[in-house]
Parts: C-alpha cells; structure tokens; sequence
C-alpha cells in the first residue's frame, strides 16, 4: 500500500498506521472542492462533542472501535491479523482528542479475530482484550435482532477526510441512510448481505473511510438508547456517488460476539 508512506509523517502524530483496506484507492481521487463540498471528514462529517460517544476507541493500528465491555474492544477481522495473544495495540478511549491529557489508554493482551471472516461466511468482527479493564468506561450495546436494520445511521471515526487523506487529531461524525442489500449489490455484486449491511447517500459526499474500520455504526434505538448496528468494514473510495459504506451487520454476528466475550471476561 503505497498510499501509506505518503501518510506516515501524520500517522505518526496519532500512533497509528492505517489497516489494509479492503479496496485500494487512489490518493489524489478526491480532495475538498473550493466550496468544500467534501466538508471536514469521517467525509462529510463535523467534529463530536466530548462524551457524545463515550464509548469510541481509537486503536493504534490505525483503525476504530467500541467498548463491549470494561475489557473488551469491540472492532473488525481486516484491522488485526489473528487470533492469540497480542501487546502491540494500544487503545485511546475517553476523548475526543487523541492528544488530550485526559485520554485513556489500555494495551491489548489477547485478539480474538472471527474465524468465518477468512472463510465464505464472512463476517467482519473481532475482539480485543485489554490487559486491565478501564472499569466503569461507557459501552455501546449491540444489537441483537433486525429490528434497528434501517433509518439513518451514525458513523464516527479518526479516520480519512477524504479518499486519500489524513487521519484526524479529533473525532468526526456523520448521519448516513441505510440502503437495502438488493441496491448495494448493484456496486458489490459479491456483497455478503447475510453479514453486511450498507449505508450511504446515492449522491455520495458522506461516508467512513481509511483509518474508521473497525469503529461502530450505531442508531438510537425504542429506548432512545445507542445500539450498534454495524462494523466499518469496506467500500470503493470514500463518499463516491452510488457506492456505499459497507459494514458488518451486527444484528446477525451478536450470538457469536457475545459467546466470546462471555469466553474473554466480559
Ligand atoms: N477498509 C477501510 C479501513 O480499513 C474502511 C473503508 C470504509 N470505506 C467506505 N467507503 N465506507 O479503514
């Protein structure tokens, strides 16, 4: 991946260099217009409020996650490289600001990375343990049933702005519409709708990108409660017309994810 040595010196800046992307993009693609249509990012996305979304992680790989549990990262198969015990990552939890003085950070001491993602079965998910829990952090729960699979989701994320561009010192937001999964297999015909589900604007112009994989797509549910519905996963570019984010679709990975955090301590 070229586009990382072009990224690097910012990378650093934030610990993290980006995870493999599922589809490869070209740096120079899109960039902000004089009127800046593209907007500040996740692409087309404003800054979050401190504490808007708790339960964010950014993870030193260069990608997203959530708090499942005090000790568990909840992110996606593509940014880790396999199941076993693992102290390389460190996760950044509780601000906003990657270099805030307030931020908390915890190294992973095991990953659990979803075996059927390597398989036909897909399913874009894994665990991160953390060598001690960060007691009483916010978690964001996942969904359990299809019944959130639809309306106008929230993305957020450290990462790219634009196709190609730097990851972000602050964390970034954007409401994106679900699409069904007869649409999105027009752009992905090999889309796995049984684990994915897509979302984006048909003009484009808002979306996640490189460095939000493994963040968490999440809605309010009946309750006004957050729920995460989906995983960063992939799509061609960022915030192109007729292609959709695609993520994975939580509501149909929950059994799985939740044996193993109950097997992790959560
Ligand atoms: N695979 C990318 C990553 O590793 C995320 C891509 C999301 N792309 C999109 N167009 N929604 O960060």
């Amino acid at each position: 991946m070229s586009k990382l040595s072009t990224l690097r010196k910012v990378m650093a800046v934030i610990a993290g260099t980006v995870a493999a992307a599922a589809i490869a993009v070209p740096a120079s693609a899109a960039q902000p217009g004089p009127t800046g249509e593209y907007g500040p990012a996740v692409v087309g996305g404003t800054r979050a409020a401190q504490g808007e979304f708790p339960w964010m992680v950014r993870l030193s790989m260069g990608c997203g996650g959530a708090m499942y549990a005090d000790n568990l990262v909840l992110t996606a198969a593509h940014c880790v490289n396999g199941t076993g015990n693992n102290t390389s990552i460190t996760a950044t939890y509780g601000a906003v600001d990657l270099q805030s003085s307030s931020r908390v950070t915890r190294t992973s001491k095991y990953v659990y990375r979803n075996p059927g993602y390597s398989t036909s079965a897909g399913g874009d998910w894994a665990l991160i343990q953390l060598s001690s829990p960060i007691t009483g952090a916010a978690k964001l729960p996942i969904a359990t049933s299809t019944a959130y699979d639809s309306g106008t989701f929230t993305i957020a994320g450290w990462g790219a702005a634009s196709e190609g561009g730097a990851q972000q010192r602050y964390l970034l937001k954007a409401q994106v519409p679900f699409v069904s999964d007869t649409s999105c297999k027009t752009p992905y015909p090999s889309l796995k709708a049984n684990v994915e589900i897509c979302a984006g604007y048909t003009q484009g112009g808002t979306d996640t990108c490189q460095g939000d994989s493994g963040g968490p797509m999440f809605r309010r549910d009946n309750a006004n409660n957050w729920v995460q519905v989906g995983i960063v996963s992939y799509g061609r570019g960022c915030a192109r017309p007729n292609y959709p984010g695609v993520y994975a679709q939580v509501s149909a990975l929950s059994s799985a994810i939740a044996a193993k955090a109950r097997e992790l301590g959560a």
